[in-house]
């Protein structure tokens, strides 16, 4: 079980059909274009690329919230491309939970935090009333927050606090993938490095996988073990961080790299060297 690859992606393709310029008329996007890719148990493979690249589309397959058109996804061996009916989809997505970029939007603004913490146990019917407000007060000090800020309100925390409360919410479940897609774009740089600091934290402790979707390449080297890099839905380069950082094949990669505003002196040297 524990070399078994946790997720494994093979030849995914997502085919959107849109309104073409004409009236009348369809286009086909192929926002996600015969991908495959190994996800080691217990590590964090960061998923990086411009802008759609096609990175969340790739994970809201992976969580079956967007139906596959074509090609395979095994969870823990498990081929779950083909699981139907509601009651099996929902046992599996309790498996995977997903941490959003935006803390403030994806928190509902009229409940409070201990009721958004509670919500993941109560659709999965975990204990009753009063283990579940234990487990909540257990959650909330395991993300390092006061357990007074659970009769508060989202708008009355910081940034960095309600995304504390999301990580919460995602790891109520136990779920052994946490996907993160863009947990910290939306926080300031000295906030981003205490929530990383929490996910790595966390994941020693709970033995999680992070599926990190990212545009930060400062980020990603080090916080990650292995890098898929995305290009219009193509997966155009992968290895470990030392194999994208210091050996890049692809002109794609070696253009994301350049674009890491701030890296230390020997790399940038590299980066220098890189002629585009
Ligand atoms: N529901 C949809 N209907 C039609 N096209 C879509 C839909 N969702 C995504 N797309 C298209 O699929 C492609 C990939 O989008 P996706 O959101 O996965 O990119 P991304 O890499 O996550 O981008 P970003 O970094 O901006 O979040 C884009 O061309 C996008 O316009
Ligand atoms: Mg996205």
């Amino acid at each position: 079980m524990e070399n078994q690859p946790i997720i494994e992606v093979q030849g995914l393709n997502k085919e959107f059909i849109v309104n073409g310029k004409k009236r009348g008329q369809k286009k086909t996007v192929h926002a996600v274009n015969n991908v495959s890719f190994s996800m080691k148990r217990g590590t964090t493979l960061a998923v990086v690329g411009e802008s759609g690249s096609g990175k969340t589309t790739l994970a809201k397959m992976i969580m079956r919230f967007e139906p596959i058109t074509a090609g395979k996804i095994l969870f823990n061996g498990n081929d779950i491309s083909q699981i139907k009916g509601k009651d099996a989809l929902k046992a599996f997505r309790k498996q995977i939970q997903m941490v959003h970029q935006d803390p403030t939007s994806s928190l509902n603004p009229s409940k409070t935090i201990r009721e958004i913490i509670e919500e993941p146990l109560l659709v999965h019917r975990y204990g009753d009333s009063k283990a579940r407000l234990e487990k909540v007060k257990e959650l909330i000090q395991i993300v390092e927050l006061p357990i007074d800020f659970l009769e508060r309100y989202p708008h009355m925390l910081s940034g960095g606090q309600k995304q504390r409360v999301g990580i919460a919410r995602a790891i109520a479940l136990d779920s052994e993938l946490i996907i993160l897609d863009e947990p910290t774009s939306a926080l300031d740089v000295s906030v981003q490095a205490k929530i990383i600091q929490l996910l790595e934290n966390l994941q020693e402790k709970y033995h999680l996988s992070y599926l990190f979707i990212t545009h930060d390449l400062a980020l990603v080297k080090n916080f990650s073990n292995n890098v898929i890099v995305m290009q219009l839905g193509n997966l155009v380069e992968q290895g470990s961080v030392e194999e994208i950082f210091h050996h890049a094949k692809e002109v794609y990669t070696k253009k994301l790299l350049k674009s890491i505003p701030v890296v230390e002196p020997a790399e940038q040297a590299y980066l220098d060297s890189i002629v585009i």
